[in-house]
């Protein structure tokens, strides 16, 4: 089988290829990504030399590059590709509506031209919204309205909408998951963890927004990358698969347990003005996935994580 993933150079589609290349070395890959400064080559360092892997330069949003990946004849196309932090959202929307919804479409539109056997879109939680701090309820499921506050997340739903438009439409054979917020290694150095080890570090201030209460549920990037692996060969088309680990923190107490792991003072922490629109909490209901699929998120060592990401920023000592 062939296997176009776009945006592969990222740190999460990065982790699905390595992830295919080990369990699945019958199949072939092709990465296709524009090279954004979000990509790190050195995420797909173990699999650049394999005779199953190809590297195409590329941007969804471009039709001419889109049609030499067809070129290669995928059976799937997986879509990781994206602007991702919703910081930079905030400040150049335009983009994000670019990449993330005219550039799914124009994937979609070469999906029915070309006939793939599957197009996988890949989502996020933060289409829904966000849930109160007290909220006691069983989390969000795939039926939960769209609700998004960024406009990263509104450009994520929109693409949402858009492959479901092309289910329905055009018969499109497709599915959509929607994770929460993943940690591993290799994730840009501008996100939350990456970040604060970063900083704690450099001996440079560790921000947190607002009053840090806000709530997110972490997985694995390598259990994302387990978790479309199952969607992609036995997920049903025309479904959304939510994926989640019920794994919830919040932001202060993980950037408290990130200086504490350290070694480093929680008096680092200072606190910035809260991001525009901050969501207050995720909280995902996995359910569907689990009792489809039977993947339930397995809970990944995050301390060790979080001293290999400062192992690979070169310094673990004091200053
Ligand atoms: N990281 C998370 O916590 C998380 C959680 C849920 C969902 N997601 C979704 O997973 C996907 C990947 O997220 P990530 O954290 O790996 O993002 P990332 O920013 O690390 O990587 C995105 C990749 O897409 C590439 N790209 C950007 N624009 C492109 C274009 N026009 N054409 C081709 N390639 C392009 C970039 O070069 C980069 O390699 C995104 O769709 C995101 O919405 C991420």
């Amino acid at each position: 089988m062939v296997i176009a993933v776009a945006g592969g150079a990222g740190f999460v589609g990065s982790a699905f290829i390595r992830y295919t290349a080990e369990h699945h070395p019958e199949d072939r890959i092709i990465c296709f990504d524009a090279l954004t400064y979000a990509a790190d080559m050195d995420n797909l360092r173990n699999v650049l030399a394999s005779s199953s892997f190809l590297f195409l330069k590329g941007d969804i949003t471009r039709k001419n590059d889109v049609e030499r990946l067809f070129s290669y004849h995928p059976d799937i196309l997986i879509n990781f590709a994206a602007e991702s932090h919703v910081d930079r959202s905030i400040d150049s929307p335009g983009l994000f509506i670019h990449t993330n919804v005219y550039g799914t479409g124009v994937l979609l539109d070469a999906c029915i031209e070309h006939g793939i056997k599957r197009f996988h879109q890949i989502s996020t939680d933060e289409v829904y919204g966000d849930l109160p701090l007290d909220y006691e309820g069983d989390g969000f499921t795939e039926e939960s309205p769209l609700h998004p506050s960024s406009p990263y997340s509104a450009s994520k739903a929109g693409a949402d909408l858009l492959v479901l438009s092309y289910i329905r439409t055009y018969g499109l054979k497709a599915s959509i998951s929607r994770s929460s917020n993943n940690f591993g290694p290799g994730q840009n150095r501008e996100k939350l963890i990456p970040k604060t080890i970063w900083n704690a570090l450099h001996g440079i201030e560790v921000p947190i927004y607002g009053d840090g209460l806000n709530v997110r549920d972490w997985i694995h990037a390598d259990e994302h990358a387990r978790a479309v692996d199952m969607i992609i060969r036995s997920g049903r088309y025309g479904e959304i698969y939510n994926i989640g680990s019920r794994n919830e923190i919040s932001n202060i107490a993980l950037v408290r347990h990130i200086l504490e792991v350290l070694g480093k003072p929680c008096s680092m922490i200072t606190y910035v003005p809260d991001r525009k629109g901050h969501d207050r909490r995720y909280a995902i209901n996995p359910g569907k996935i689990s009792n489809e699929l039977g993947f339930n998120a397995e809970r990944m060592d995050f301390d060790n994580t979080i001293l290999s990401y400062a192992a690979s920023f070169g310094k673990l000592t004091d200053e």
